[in-house]
This record gives C-alpha cells, structure tokens and sequence, in this order.
C-alpha cells in the first residue's frame, strides 16, 4: 500500500493560477487510455485526501455533483458542506491519524493525495508520501499554488509522453 500525490503541473512548477484557475490544464490534449493516465491509476486508489480549496473547485466544476466513489477526507479549518450522498469527511485532525484512518478504509488500496501541493508536502513531512506523479502541461504560469513546496530527494522510477504531457513518476526518498 502506497500514498501518491498525482497531479498535473505548468512547467514551472504550480498546479493553478491564483485565482485557482484550470483553464492552462483543461484545455490541453491527453490520451485517457495513454500512458500514466488518470483513469488507470484511479483504479488503484482506495482513499483520498485534499485541502478545502481543491475541494472547492471540484464543486465549483463539477457543479455540485461529486465524482468520486472513494472515501475522501478534506482538510479544512471551516465547516464545509457535502453533497448529498458523498462519502466526505471534513477533517482538521493530524495527518498521521487522517492516514491511519485512510488506511484503514482504503482496504488494501493505495492512497491519493490530490493536492494542494502544501498538503502533500504535509504528508512527506510526516513520512507519509511514497511517490509523486507529474503530468507537465506545456505552459509556464508564472505564479499560482505551488506543485510541493518543500525540500525532498526524489528518485525518478518513470518517464512518458501522453501527447502534450511530459509525465514522471518518482518516489520520495526523503528530506533533501
Ligand atoms: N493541476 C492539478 O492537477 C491540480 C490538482 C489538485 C489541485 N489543484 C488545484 O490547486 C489549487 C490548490 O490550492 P491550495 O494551494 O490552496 O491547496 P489546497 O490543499 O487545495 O487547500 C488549502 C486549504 O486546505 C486547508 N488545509 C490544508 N491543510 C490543512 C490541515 N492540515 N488542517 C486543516 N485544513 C487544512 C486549509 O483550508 P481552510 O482555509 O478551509 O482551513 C487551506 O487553506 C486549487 O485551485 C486546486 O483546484 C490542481
């Protein structure tokens, strides 16, 4: 059982503009069937955890219908509502207990950090990230929420192309 943060990325390093925007992402072309596609390894994943505000823009883009089948905790200091027959839990605990509680639920399953890049640098703090998985999307952005603002050695286990992404796979060797 492994925790992944999988996400996709500008070039230089941010997973939305300031304003939370997708657009840059949304807009690119990729293959769902194609190598380390979001579909797949969806598959694997038996829990998932995220920060409000990706939280947030799931509702705001899916327009209040919730996608995911597994159970997800979301980190929040507020009280956030859930759609009707979600499996959400909203959570401010510490990450060692949301993991071991992830864990448990996922049954066997691995474990998907969606993001923000802060909450997944709080689960690489803790020693608790296994690998992150990057989707480049030919853009730079210049500035936004920052893919894992944090300091880690990473070994790269794997390199694709899916059409306009340059993908990577690296496990999280430690603190650099
Ligand atoms: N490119 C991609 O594939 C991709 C993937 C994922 C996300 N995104 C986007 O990236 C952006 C990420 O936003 P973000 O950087 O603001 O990160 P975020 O992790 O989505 O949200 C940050 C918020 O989560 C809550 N939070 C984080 N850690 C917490 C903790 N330990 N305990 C309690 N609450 C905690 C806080 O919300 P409160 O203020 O409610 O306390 C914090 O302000 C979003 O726009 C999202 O849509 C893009």
């Amino acid at each position: 059982m492994a925790t992944h943060f999988f996400t996709a990325s500008s070039l230089d390093g941010f997973i939305a503009t300031a304003d939370h925007s997708l657009d840059w992402l949304l807009k690119q072309d990729f293959d769902a069937e194609g190598p380390m596609a979001y579909p797949a390894f969806e598959k694997t994943i038996g829990a998932l955890a995220m920060g409000a505000s990706t939280y947030e823009w799931v509702m705001r883009h899916e327009e209040g219908r919730w996608g995911y089948t597994q159970p997800t905790w979301v980190f929040t200091h507020r009280a956030l509502e859930a759609p009707e027959g979600a499996d959400i839990r909203f959570t401010r605990e510490d990450i060692a207990t949301v993991h071991a509680e992830m864990t448990e639920a996922a049954q066997g399953r691995d474990l998907w950090v969606v993001g923000g890049g802060d909450l997944a640098g709080q689960f690489a703090d803790a020693g608790l990230l296994d690998e992150v998985w990057v989707q480049y999307a030919p853009v730079t952005l210049g500035a936004g929420a920052p893919l894992l603002p944090r300091a880690l050695d990473l070994e790269l286990l794997d390199v694709a192309r899916n059409r306009n992404f340059l993908c990577g796979r690296y496990r999280v060797v430690g603190r650099l």
